[in-house]
């Protein structure tokens, strides 16, 4: 437990330099420079700690352990490096630390596997530089949109391909997917406050709820805040703020599992004096049952049409991610409950309102997912935390299924 515990300290510090600011917590982005250090990092540990390392076609990176017996079998686990902007250290890169660290102690004291084990960091899930998800475990299965992608710009009109070829990484189309991967395993912090508010100390996944997430842009009419009657106004903000309010208040009216954000709000000119003549906001709508996403969410988008009609604004709305939600494999779930029952573990089945790179294998490849608690369940934002000894336990949890997966 304190090798453990150590090895998490450690391997955390070495990883969290690349992207971490004093209160602002982390910021690493896919194809930036801090990105690019903390997997040409991964790459060294891995190397250093007796393990085949490599990286594929678009900056995915593993660390593998060969099976003794059936070699092509892969057992894999891990999780995505990138962050969203302002984040903490735990959201994706715990998922590796843990993975890399399970195959280190396996290792040590049980030597090859019987399968093979690989360690995976996942080049990008957030979406939080261009508008698309998944990056990485997308290129893994062979679903990324290459055509999507090309156009794709960031907030400083950097596109896609370019922040791709800077950091090393040619486009090129016709990328490995890989067919040996027979299991994927993700530890992941909870992200909410299920686990700490039950006092349990791990999660066992059973499903994926499914996101849509929309840009939207409102087009009224920029002019003087002073010599603009309210009455002759085409104010955005204004139009933003009712469909925002009647949306939320539609929403808790649903109530749970339904979740809706407005997480991304620009006027423009963003000024004081000027009447915003354009809004573009953001809106993430999340759900277990397919058909109430699909029906909430079209709903909101009717209604804010209406609102919009009424108040003479234009709009435009780009639906540009449309995840259904994901069951885990059913063989998978019973294999890790069981290895938690038989370790006397204080656990609890569950589905994630977060999205994860599982929801990408788990259609193609048998996919379970491990949750440990979230202090105050905060996560997106600087102060998220994981108490080290819950850390040290969700290792434990992952090194006892890996065991189960690769060495029986
Ligand atoms: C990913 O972290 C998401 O669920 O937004
Ligand atoms: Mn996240
Ligand atoms: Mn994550």
């Amino acid at each position: 437990m304190e090798l453990l515990k150590n090895k998490v300290e450690e391997t955390s510090k070495k990883i969290t330099q690349y992207g971490y600011q004093e209160g602002a917590g982390m910021t690493r982005l896919l194809y930036t420079e801090e990105w690019l250090a903390a997997q040409n990092t991964f790459l060294d540990l891995f190397e250093k700690n007796g393990l085949q390392a490599y990286s594929d076609d678009v900056g995915n990176v593993y660390g593998r352990l060969e099976g003794r017996e059936y070699p092509d079998q892969v057992i894999m686990s891990g999780s995505h490096i990138d962050t969203v902007v302002n984040g903490g250290n735990l959201d994706g890169q715990f998922g590796i630390e843990a993975a890399f660290i399970a195959l280190q102690y396996l290792k040590d004291k049980h030597g090859s596997p019987k399968r093979t084990l690989e360690v995976v960091s996942l080049a990008e899930e957030e979406g939080s530089r261009f508008p698309y998800v998944f990056w990485g475990s997308k290129n893994i299965v062979g679903i990324a949109d290459n055509e999507a992608v090309k156009g794709l710009t960031d907030n400083k009109g950097v596109n896609f391909v370019d922040a791709m070829r800077e950091c090393g990484f040619d486009f090129a189309t016709d990328r490995t997917v890989r067919k040996d991967i027979k299991a994927f395993i993700e530890l992941h912090i909870e992200q909410g406050k299920v686990l700490e508010t039950e006092g349990k100390q791990l999660g066992v996944v059973t499903s994926i709820a499914g996101q849509r997430r929309y840009n939207i842009t409102l087009k009224g009419e920029a002019n003087h805040a002073g010599t603009t009657p309210m009455g002759y106004r085409k104010d955005t903000v204004y139009a933003f703020s009712k469909i925002c309010s009647q949306s939320i208040d539609k929403a808790k009216a649903e109530g749970d599992p339904l979740v809706l954000t407005f997480g991304k709000v620009v006027p423009k000119p963003n000024t004081v004096n000027v009447v915003p003549g354009e809004t573009l906001f953001s809106m993430d709508c999340r759900h277990t049952d397919k058909d109430k996403l699909i029906s909430f969410s079209n709903q909101m988008v009717e209604d804010m049409k209406q609102i919009c009609a009424e108040m003479e604004i234009e709009i435009d709305v780009d639906l540009w991610m449309d995840e259904e939600p994901i069951p885990m494999d059913p063989t998978l779930v019973d294999l890790i409950d069981t290895t938690f029952e038989a370790k006397g573990a204080n656990y609890r089945r569950m589905h994630s309102g977060a999205g994860h790179d599982s929801q990408i294998f788990a259609p193609r490849i048998p996919t379970g997912m491990i949750f440990i608690p979230s202090v105050a369940g905060i996560s997106h934002n600087p102060a998220e935390h994981t108490d080290i000894s819950d850390l040290t336990v969700g290792v434990e949890a992952l090194i006892n299924v890996l065991y189960e997966l690769a060495y029986k």
